[in-house]
């Protein structure tokens, strides 16, 4: 199946994106492996005809919507993050009529539909430095309660108003779990991913993307660590850092929608071109808008 797959993607000029959280096996065969903004900077750069994304759906319209002219296809369409849906509607709409200068700040974990409504598009990895950046007092932070409240904590200066959205994920890591994994491992350090709830973080010796939590576990002269985020980054963690021990809080966090991407779905989609991603014009102009933002005030 892997040798069939590298044949199609070379015959079709494809490039396969994945997640940190997808199987094993995907981020094997992948050709860039990353945390959310990573990935989209791949897309946005790539010269591939087809990009084969293997995430959850917010990922793969992003993609789409950095670059257009390309193909860009899900191993399993149905994969989706339900935290990119949780804003109630009409909310955006209430809260710029009450700020005069409000930014409206999306995390990329959000439908496109969101994202239009949007100032500037944000990943875990950035969303402190382009917070700071913004010259608005107020800003309203959609969807994640938990990552907003991490970045209102960082940047005091601003009204940060909260929206109560969160990952149903990273919400059933407790704090007793991290407390238990502690005392089996004392010497081990936490780190945790900003989707945790408050009471996790409170206890995290480093907060931060997928890919901060597999550097700083890299460079970090520690040898034991627990991973408070869904456990695919273990692949990453281990496969690169075999003397060291990385433990999570029991049971294992496990995101079932990132796990829809196979490898038989990989070599499905590449086959049969299927699983399209379509988008009209109109709503990539104005989508668009927010992530080049996030681009321009990163860079
Ligand atoms: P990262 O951007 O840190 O990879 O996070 C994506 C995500 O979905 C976390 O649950
Ligand atoms: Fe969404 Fe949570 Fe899965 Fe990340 S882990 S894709 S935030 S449901």
């Amino acid at each position: 199946m892997k040798a069939e797959i590298l044949n199609l993607k070379k015959e079709k000029n494809a490039v396969i994106l994945a997640h940190y959280y997808t199987p094993s096996d995907v981020q094997e065969l992948a050709d860039y492996v990353g945390d959310s903004f990573y990935l989209a900077k791949v897309a946005q750069q790539t010269k591939a005809d087809i990009i084969v994304f293997c995430g959850v759906r917010f990922m793969g319209e992003s993609a789409k919507i950095l670059n257009p002219d390309k193909k860009v296809l899900m191993p399993d369409i149905s994969a989706d993050c339900p935290m990119a849906h949780m804003v109630s509607d009409g909310l955006i709409e209430e809260m710029r009529r009450t700020y005069d200068d409000l930014a409206v700040v999306c995390y990329i974990n959000s439908t496109t539909e969101l994202k239009r409504k949007s100032d500037v598009c944000v990943t875990s990895s950035n969303a402190v430095k382009i917070v700071k950046a913004l010259p608005n007092k107020n800003i309203f932070f959609i969807p994640d309660y938990n990552l907003g409240s991490f970045v209102k904590k960082q940047v005091p200066e601003k009204n940060i108003i909260l929206n109560s959205g969160f990952c149903p994920i990273h919400a059933k890591i407790k704090a007793e779990q991290l407390y238990k994994a502690l005392e089996k491992h004392p010497n081990a350090m936490v780190l945790a991913h900003p989707e945790c709830e408050q009471e996790v973080l409170v206890e995290a010796d480093f907060i931060g993307s997928t890919a901060d939590i597999i550097r700083y576990a890299e460079e970090s002269c520690s040898y034991e660590f627990i991973i408070c985020t869904e456990d695919g980054v273990d692949f990453k963690l281990t496969s690169d850092n075999p003397k060291k021990k990385f433990y999570y809080p029991e049971p294992r966090p496990c995101c079932a929608d990132m796990k829809l991407n196979t490898l038989e779905g990989v070599l499905s989609v590449l086959k049969k071109e299927n699983n399209e991603i379509l988008i009209s014009d109109d709503v990539i102009r104005t989508a668009l808008q927010p992530l080049k933002k996030m681009l321009e005030l990163v860079r």
